[in-house]
């Protein structure tokens, strides 16, 4: 199958709805990250979705709307939905809601409850108003690879694939929606993003955070979102995350790159805009400042992509408090490095006392 990359003028918006109508998969930019559409009602089109990313059949589906009256079709809302539907869509939020029977089993998951958002993206906006249809899209990546936020981070996923990509430039945001589940007593964020806790709470008091938002599923423990099972966002090296005081993580960066560098190894750092300078020979990728995690945000996929294309076999990045969109941000790096972290304090004594 050819793959085209089209600007989103009228025709290739018309062309797009006409083939999302037909049950083909279009992917397109969204606020976030890039989507892989198809007709969420279709459960012809559905699988096809999931055969083109690679995607395990039992991780669900967001489906996209542009109009609220199409949750009549989709869920059964409550009046905290409403009430964040009201303060943040459309926008990076996506609310998990019982499901209603028309909504089919691959979207699903056959889970009780379907996961609804409505992207803010102009292009995103107009695709789902010309199709006027619930469109089911996960992050237009091959599975386990990092979302992607460009047009072209897509097509090296899906090159031949699918029909058509939608070129609507960089993602603003950079990381996947808030998730927050609305079907239990208290709201619970299951996939932190750029809609933070702080803000949620702010409309409807109270909300929880799933505990494996930041380290790894316990064998015992059933994910409440399916997708947290999964090895996500991960390059092909092996990333190290580095914990400590400011000092201490530069010292210990630059001494990790050496030793690696030492032993034979393809490394990097990932750093601050603040270190880049001081680690200029440690082959730096800057991931923003410390002080703009939504910076940071948006830069992490393309970082951790390019760490791939450059061939990177050993990357130590920095790590920032989770707070706001800092808990995004460490969710997915933790993600990335599987959780591998090391002490800067540790680091630089065993190179102290090491004969
Ligand atoms: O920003 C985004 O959310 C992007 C753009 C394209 O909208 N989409 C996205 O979709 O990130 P995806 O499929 O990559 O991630 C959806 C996440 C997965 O972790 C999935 O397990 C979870 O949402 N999810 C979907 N439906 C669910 C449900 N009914 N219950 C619990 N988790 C659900
Ligand atoms: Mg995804």
């Amino acid at each position: 199958m050819k793959t085209q990359v089209l600007k989103p003028t009228d025709e290739a918006l018309r062309l797009a709805a006409d083939l999302l109508r037909a049950g083909q998969l279009v992917a397109f930019p969204t606020e976030t990250v890039y989507g892989l559409g198809a007709n969420a009602l279709d459960s012809a089109a559905v699988p096809g979705i999931f055969a083109s990313k690679g995607r395990p059949a039992d991780n669900p589906l967001i489906v996209h709307i542009h109009d609220r009256k199409q949750l009549d079709g989709l869920c059964r809302t409550n009046d905290n939905a409403l009430k964040l539907m009201e303060a943040f869509w459309p926008g990076p939020l996506t609310l998990i809601m019982p499901r209603k029977p028309a909504v089919p089993d691959a979207v699903t998951a056959g889970l009780e409850t379907v996961a609804v958002r409505m992207p803010s993206h102009p292009v995103a906006a107009q695709l789902l108003k010309a199709c006027d249809l619930p469109i089911a899209a996960p992050s237009a990546n091959r599975s386990g690879k990092p979302s992607p936020t460009t047009a072209k981070h897509v097509f090296d996923d899906m090159d031949g694939r699918i029909p058509l990509i939608l070129d609507g430039g960089s993602c603003d945001v950079g990381l996947e929606s808030t998730v927050v589940d609305m079907s239990g007593d208290v709201p619970c964020i299951l996939r932190p993003g750029g809609v933070t806790k702080a803000m949620l709470e702010a409309v409807i008091g109270d909300v929880t955070v799933a505990g494996s938002v930041l380290r790894p599923l316990r064998p015992d423990e059933t994910a409440l979102s399916p997708g947290m099972r999964y090895k996500h966002y991960a390059p092909t090296g092996q990333v190290t995350l580095v914990e400590g005081d400011e000092d201490d993580v530069v010292a210990a960066l630059a001494l990790l790159h050496q030793q690696a560098v030492q032993s034979g190894q393809t490394p990097c750092v990932m750093c601050f805009t603040e270190h880049a300078a001081a680690l200029r020979d440690c082959h730096p990728h800057d991931i923003g400042s410390r002080d703009n995690p939504a910076e940071v945000a948006h830069r992490l996929f393309d970082t951790l992509r390019r760490l791939d294309d450059e061939g990177m076999d050993a990357i130590f990045s920095e790590v920032m408090p989770p707070e706001g969109v800092g808990l995004a941000v460490m969710n997915r790096l933790g993600r990335a490095a599987g959780f591998r972290s090391v002490q800067a304090r540790d680091v630089l004594r065993a190179e102290a006392t090491a004969p």
